[in-house]
């Protein structure tokens, strides 16, 4: 069994704040796992180790095999909050392509017919091609997330990490987002942050629970005491299939 991503004992301050405690976890290779938690839970912390932005205080990565220090595997990123670049002045097009440059960038670099095919194809792939030449600050919320998935496609990843996709986006943006990602999940390992419950019922095949520890891995048969255990109390609970509300008040 080859695996996408292993973590051992991994742990992270930031300063006196513990962000992770002792995290193990290892995803296959295409595998379609879902992380969800509380705010705060370390769920974006968890991304940025397996990116290498944030350093462990100890604990472990390997990538595909390979320590991601001394062998760079493309991985492609949406990040939690990349609204700070919805008002620059670039079209679309130009956005994806930038995703082509990872580890070659140059002052006066020009992209080649193949990066434009690239990310045309991906326009294409996500029925977006209508936004090609669009200036991205005159998208809409859930158009610019679909435009922030293709510019991380675009380096060609065989790791997608995805954080909060579709915080703000509407019920059909966010459907036609995940049957795309279930659909490049044939050739790609994903890793979603989410808060939506539904899409984890309907279209991961693993679900993590974070906060500060992980406290479930593994197929999405979560039971009441699980999540009561990650969120500190009763939430929506998943279950395979049909999306299911077996929901608690609080102190019961
Ligand atoms: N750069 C930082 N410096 C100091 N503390 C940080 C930093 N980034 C995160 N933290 C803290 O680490 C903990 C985990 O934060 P993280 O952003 O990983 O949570 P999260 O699960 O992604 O939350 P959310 O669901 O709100 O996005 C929190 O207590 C947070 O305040
Ligand atoms: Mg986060």
């Amino acid at each position: 069994m080859s695996y996408a991503i292993e973590i051992k004992d991994l742990t992270v301050y930031y300063n006196s704040t513990c962000a992770l405690s002792d995290i193990n976890l290892t995803v296959a290779e295409n595998d379609f796992l879902a992380i969800i938690g509380p705010n705060g839970g370390g769920k974006s912390t968890l991304v940025k180790s397996v990116l290498g932005i944030v350093r462990p205080q100890c604990g472990e990565i390997k990538i595909f095999g390979y320590d991601p220090e001394k062998y760079a595997v493309p991985i492609g990123y949406v990040p939690q909050f990349s609204h700070s670049i919805h008002d620059f002045p670039i079209s679309v097009i130009d956005v994806i392509l930038t995703g082509r440059l990872q580890g070659r960038t140059g002052l006066f670099h020009r992209y080649s017919k193949k990066d434009y095919e690239t990310a045309e194809n991906l326009l294409d792939r996500l029925n977006i091609t209508e936004l090609r030449n669009r200036q991205i600050s005159q998208l809409s919320g859930g158009q610019f997330q679909k435009v922030m998935i293709l510019r991380a496609l675009a380096t060609e990843p065989e790791l997608l990490l995805l954080d909060e996709p579709t915080a703000n986006v509407d019920n059909d943006s966010k459907t036609q987002i995940y049957e795309f990602l279930k659909e490049i999940n044939n050739s790609v390992t994903i890793i979603l942050i989410t808060h939506d419950t539904a899409a984890i019922s309907s279209y991961v095949k693993n679900v993590a629970c974070l906060n500060k520890k992980l406290f479930y891995h593994g197929e999405i048969e979560l039971d009441n005491d699980i999540i009561q255990k990650t969120f500190g109390c009763p939430v929506d609970l998943i279950a395979h299939g049909v999306p299911h509300r077996v929901l608690r008040d609080h102190g019961e």
